[in-house]
């Protein structure tokens, strides 16, 4: 059996979960599900951090205690993820002691190593970012992706890791093409071009963040809130039961705008500690909503709720995947989601299941044994969703409206031996697109497979109810 360990990033808690951290989530839950579906033993992890400047001041706005405002906030995105059907095997949170332990062990094991070191820091900070920024990420003196007042001027002692000592053996990763060590090809050369520039060591503790770890060996100091978020792959391994044999990582999933944390940090980070690196990682793009950037002061903001009341679980799960902007930023909106969701499920698939089973209704059709076809496999484990999806709609379910239309079923007897070999093309062909689609949309698979299995009943309701424009 082979382990199959997959993670979405932890998500900063002072936010509502929005459509962007929605995408990550549903096409892990995708990859986790098709991996259980050919008999891998997953490790499907997500969760929140919650630790940092950001947190606290956010905290601070709403007038609760760190530990209050957590709690109370956390559990928003694990809610969001059960209604979406996220099949995910363990929420991680970093303020649970057990991952404190384990990221101070780290820590310790980097400064054993002597790969940490105490020098003064001056320079630009994004709040928002939680990053130290350069002269040349400023634009009109602030971070282009926050209000400027978020940049704030930093001057302390920290401690330092020695990152640039392990850029050489990172570059020798990120140039080896025969393995995804990072993927796609775009974000792979961003990469490799980044690692050529002079790379500097990086602060790693903050003298006046009170909301975080401390530092193990300097309590005077926490632990940089990316440093403790990073360990949580590593970590939840540790410390939840019978998890220890699914490190490293097999996939980290995440998008662009952390791709150098977990592609060049975070490896360093392992090196230093030396434990094995993660197999792959693949960096998506971002979603636009209709042609922008998403932004609470734009008032553009998708949140899954939104979706959840007008598709339901199976069409936003659906929706999403078709539209997962794996290689390229992709444009999305409501009005084109609901007539993609009318014209792929309400009009073709659930249209055409609700036909099928009522013309194939008291008979038995053999099920066949199905597996799944290389050039979907393919796609699927380029992430290219759309791609996926698309060849089950050509291939099985436009074929079988196609072949349903020409035929002309219903003009025959229903025991007529000409009608039943029909039925068993349309019928076996809607189970094969069962098969496939079942990571994307379980419920709507189960319930296929359940109308066709044994003595064919119609639908009691319609698959995908159509939506009014
Ligand atoms: N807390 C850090 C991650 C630590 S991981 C060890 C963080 N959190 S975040 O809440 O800002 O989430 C960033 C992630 O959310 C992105 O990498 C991506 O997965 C998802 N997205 C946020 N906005 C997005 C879009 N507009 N489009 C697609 N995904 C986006 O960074």
């Amino acid at each position: 059996m082979n382990k199959f360990f997959i993670s979405t990033p932890i998500y900063y808690i002072n936010d509502i979960p929005h459509i962007g951290h929605t995408c990550t989530t549903v096409a892990a839950d995708v990859l986790a599900r098709y991996h259980r579906q050919k008999g891998d033993n997953v490790f499907f992890l997500t969760g929140t951090d919650e630790h940092g400047q950001k947190v606290a001041e956010a905290a601070a706005k709403e007038g609760l205690t760190l530990k209050e405002f957590c709690d109370k906030v956390a559990p928003r995105f694990e809610e969001a993820w059960n209604k979406l059907n996220i099949s995910f095997d363990f929420f991680i949170r970093t303020t649970d002691p057990r991952h404190e332990k384990v990221v101070s062990d780290f820590l310790q094991r980097i400064y054993d190593n002597g790969d940490v070191y105490k020098a003064k820091y001056e320079g630009w900070y994004c709040v928002g970012c939680e990053k130290f920024l350069m002269e040349s990420d400023l634009v009109d003196g602030h971070c282009p992706l926050h209000p400027p007042e978020k940049t704030v001027w930093k001057s302390e002692d920290n401690w330092f890791f020695r990152l640039s000592k392990y850029i050489p053996e990172i570059i020798k990763l990120t140039e080896n093409t025969e393995t995804n060590y990072i993927f796609p090809e775009g974000k792979r050369t961003e990469i490799l071009s980044k690692l050529k520039s002079d790379v500097k060591d990086i602060s790693i503790s903050r003298e006046k963040v009170e909301w975080g770890i401390p530092t193990p060996w300097d309590k005077t100091q926490t632990i940089y809130v990316w440093f403790d978020a990073l360990i949580n792959y590593y970590s939840a391994t540790q410390f939840v039961e019978n998890k220890k044999e699914f490190w490293p990582a097999d996939l980290h999933l995440l998008a662009k705008d952390i791709l150098w944390f977990h592609s060049v940090i975070w490896q360093s980070m392992l090196m230093s500690a030396q434990l094995p690196l993660p197999k792959e990682i693949f960096a998506h793009s971002f979603y636009l909503v209709d042609g922008q950037k998403m932004s609470k002061s734009l008032g553009n903001v998708i949140s899954p709720q939104q979706l959840l009341d007008t598709f339901g679980a199976e069409g936003t799960r659906y929706l999403i995947t078709r539209s997962f902007p794996a290689f390229n930023d992709s444009d999305i909106g409501i009005a084109r989601f609901k007539e993609q969701y009318n014209a792929d499920l309400a009009n073709n698939l659930g249209n055409l299941v609700s036909r099928v089973a009522k013309l194939a209704e008291d008979l038995e059709i053999k099920e066949e044994n199905f597996v799944f076809d290389n050039d979907f496999e393919k796609a699927l484990s380029n992430l290219n969703f759309d791609e996926a999806i698309q060849l089950v709609f050509t291939n099985y379910i436009n074929t079988a409206n196609v072949r349903l239309n020409l035929d002309t079923p219903w003009k025959l007897e229903k025991n007529n031996p000409k009608r039943i070999e029909q039925m068993d093309y349309l019928v076996n062909n809607l189970r094969k697109a069962a098969f496939l689609l079942k990571s994307v949309i379980p419920e709507s698979s189960k319930r296929i497979e359940d109308a066709f299995t044994g003595i064919i009943k119609p639908l009691e309701k319609p698959l995908f109810p159509r939506i009014i424009l």
